[in-house]
C-alpha cells in the first residue's frame, strides 16, 4: 500500500470510529499538548472570509464541571470526561477582519484593495443579524466536528452536546454577548464504548442534480 493509501484509509477509519462516548475514566488529566493539538486541528477548519467565527471555552476545572452538570440535565460525560469544551460562535466576526487580513496585507500575500473589497462584503453582510448567527453556528460548528475528528485520531473519545440550558449557561459562565452557545464536547479517555448508531442510506440522504 502506498504511504498515501495508507493515509486515506486511516483518516476514512478515524471518520467511521468515531462515535459518541458517554462513559469516561474518570479523574483522567489531558496533557497539556494534547489539548493544544486539539484547539490547533479546531482552529484549522475552514470558516467564512477566513473570519474564524469561534470561540474555545475550554472547563477542565472540576468545581467548573460540577456547576455545569445540572445545566446540562445532568449528563454524566460532563464530570467524567478529562475536559469540556463549549464551543461559542461569534457574532461579531467582521470585527476579525482587520486581524486576519492585516498581516496578508503586511506580508504582501493580498492586495490592500482586496482587503478592503472584503471588508466591504463582510460589513455589508453583517447589517443583518440572522446573517451573523448563521455564520457563527455554521462555522462553529465545523470547528466542533475538526476538533471531534482530531480527538479520535489522538486516542481520545467525544460526545457532542446540545442538551444544556443555553441561557443559563450564558449565564453562570459570564458568556459575552458577543458570542452564541453551539455545543458542548466531553473529551476523555472511553470507559466503554458507544451505543452503534445507524445511519440512513444514501438513497435516503442524497439526490442526484436538483430536487
Ligand atoms: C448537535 C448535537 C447535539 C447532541 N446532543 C447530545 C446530547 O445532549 N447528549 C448526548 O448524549 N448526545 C448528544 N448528541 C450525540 C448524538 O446523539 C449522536 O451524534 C447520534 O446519535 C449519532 O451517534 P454517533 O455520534 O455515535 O455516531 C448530539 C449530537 C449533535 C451533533
Amino acid at each position: 500500500m502506498s504511504s498515501q493509501q495508507s493515509v486515506q484509509s486511516e483518516v476514512l477509519k478515524v471518520l467511521s470510529d468515531r462515535r459518541s462516548v458517554k462513559q469516561y475514566k474518570s479523574g483522567h488529566k489531558m496533557p497539556k499538548e494534547d489539548l493544544e493539538q486539539l484547539l490547533k486541528s479546531a482552529s484549522e477548519a475552514p470558516s467564512s472570509w477566513n473570519l474564524q467565527h469561534w470561540k474555545l471555552l475550554v472547563i477542565e476545572d472540576q468545581a467548573q464541571k460540577e456547576k455545569l452538570l445540572p445545566i446540562a440535565y445532568g449528563q454524566k460525560q460532563i464530570i467524567e470526561s478529562s475536559v469540556v469544551i463549549a464551543v461559542l460562535g461569534d457574532l461579531e466576526a467582521n470585527k476579525n477582519a482587520q486581524l486576519v487580513f492585516g498581516p496578508a496585507v503586511e506580508g504582501g500575500f493580498m492586495p490592500k484593495e482586496l482587503m478592503d473589497n472584503l471588508v466591504a462584503q463582510i460589513e455589508g453582510a453583517y447589517q443583518y443579524p440572522q446573517v451573523a448567527r448563521d455564520e457563527a453556528i455554521r462555522n462553529a460548528s465545523l470547528a466542533a466536528m475538526q476538533l471531534m475528528i482530531a480527538a479520535k485520531a489522538m486516542g481520545y473519545d467525544t460526545c457532542p452536546m446540545g442538551g444544556y440550558d443555553a441561557a443559563k449557561f450564558v449565564q453562570e459562565f459570564n458568556v459575552p454577548a458577543r458570542y452564541v452557545p453551539v455545543m458542548l464536547i466531553s473529551v476523555g479517555l472511553a470507559a466503554s464504548p458507544a451505543r452503534p448508531s445507524g445511519r440512513l442510506s444514501l438513497d435516503q440522504i442524497t439526490v442526484s442534480n436538483s430536487f
